[in-house]
């Protein structure tokens, strides 16, 4: 296919590493194609299609021929939508004019981090964390620090331990609550000691709340309770049920939100139209109906799939609150999480995510799963499980 032409990448981009769990998707579905039925723990979207709400107000947008660019920063109507959402939900004044619409929490990650990050700066992020931050970090020319976390921090991010890893060099700290992949939250004093931490060394605390509707035991926070002086990244992808469409949020202090502009400009215009006035319809009633049943459901499924992967041998030391994932470690039963995922595949045609795609601490000792799949679906999958163990 590349026959005559010769490929010369960056240099950078030897360090952009692609998601592991991708090249396991794409496995699964060369089986499904030969006819195997492949039980999926390893999506990190909802399995829900989008509510009709907001499916409705895409169509109705697009049959008002609302296919033009919006301004960079997002229609007026969703950055107030977005305003009045904090405002009924967690009591906040968070003005539309600090709200930034993007093309997902993806484009909100990036640009966040472009206005911040110079070439050398250094970047702190909890060890397994998302994968992609570290390599945005590194596309930026930054240092990406991945600092190890386990069960006794519940896999966060600590005050200590960004104190004792900070220097002259570090200029951001990045957290995610609930996280990926993990499903643990940080506590609003948490939060609070985090930042405190990082203001008084002058840095920028990002803090990703993509999963922010989707906690079980505990009510949704947001990290703008414990300061405004912080950036938040947000999406309409899984709370939402809207990863195809494109769209997510930065919340930033006032004094940064020009620069955004400038950036959103110049790298991809504006967020998709449609989505956005599709997305207008997220915050009605009848679509909040649809979205907390299913948020129900997904705690229904974590329900189930947490003791019956515990009773598999599967160990979970801190248990997680929210996204749709829980991290097992899995030393107990296999030496080697890679090979573990592996077999499942081959072998039971059981898809899961090895924890090799979110860091390097310990990766080999965890499987990440996730309960994007209905509840009779994950029953077959930890039968599965259990019988390939027998065997193993
Ligand atoms: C923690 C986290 N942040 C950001 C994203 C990006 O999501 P999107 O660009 O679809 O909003 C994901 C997607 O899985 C995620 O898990």
């Amino acid at each position: 296919m590349n026959q005559g032409v010769r490929v010369r990448l960056a240099e950078r981009m030897a360090r952009i590493r692609p998601f592991y769990v991708m090249d396991l998707l794409a496995r699964a579905r060369a089986l499904e194609a030969k006819g195997v039925d492949v039980v999926h723990m390893e999506i990190g979207e909802p399995d829900f299609p989008t509510a009709a709400p907001i499916v409705e107000a895409g169509r109705r947008a697009l049959g008002e021929g609302r296919t033009r660019y919006t301004p960079s920063l997002g229609l007026s109507e969703l950055r107030r939508a977005i305003s009045d959402d904090y405002r009924q939900r967690f009591g906040l004044e968070v003005g539309p004019e600090r709200v930034a619409v993007t093309p997902g929490a993806s484009g909100a990650l990036h640009l966040v981090l472009a206005i911040l990050v110079d070439p050398g700066d250094e970047v702190l992020m909890a060890d397994p964390t998302y994968p992609c931050n570290r390599h945005l970090v590194e596309l930026l020319g930054g240092v990406p620090r991945l600092l190890p976390v386990g069960p006794d921090t519940g896999y966060q991010l600590s005050a200590e331990q960004i104190a004792a890893a900070w220097t002259p060099r570090t200029r951001v700290v990045m957290l995610a609550s609930p996280s990926n992949p993990t499903g643990t939250i940080l506590s609003p004093p948490a939060i609070g000691a985090l930042h405190r931490v990082v203001q008084e060394r002058a840095g920028a605390l990002v803090v990703d709340e993509i999963y922010q509707g989707l906690v079980y035991e505990v009510p949704a926070s947001t990290s703008l309770a414990c300061s405004q002086d912080l950036f938040v990244i947000n999406s309409f992808s899984k709370y939402f049920g809207m990863t195809g469409w494109r769209l997510g949020w930065a919340v930033a202090p006032l004094g940064y939100m020009e620069a955004l502009d400038r950036l959103a400009q110049n790298l991809y215009l504006a967020a998709p139209t449609l989505s956005q006035w599709a997305a207008l319809a997220a915050f009605t009633p009848e679509a909040g109906e649809i979205l907390e049943g299913r948020r129900l459901r997904f705690q229904e499924r974590r329900d189930f799939l947490l003791p019956a992967l515990e009773r598999l041998g599967f160990a979970f030391p801190v248990r997680p609150q929210g996204a749709f994932y829980l991290y097992g470690r899995c030393d107990a039963l296999a030496p080697d999480s890679d090979r573990l995922a592996e077999a499942l595949l081959e072998r039971r045609a059981v898809a899961v995510t090895p924890g090799r795609d979110f860091g390097h601490h310990e990766p080999e000792r965890y499987l990440r799963f996730a309960y994007t799949t209905d509840l009779g679906r994950l029953q077959e999958g930890v039968e599965r499980i259990r019988r390939f163990l027998g065997s193993w």
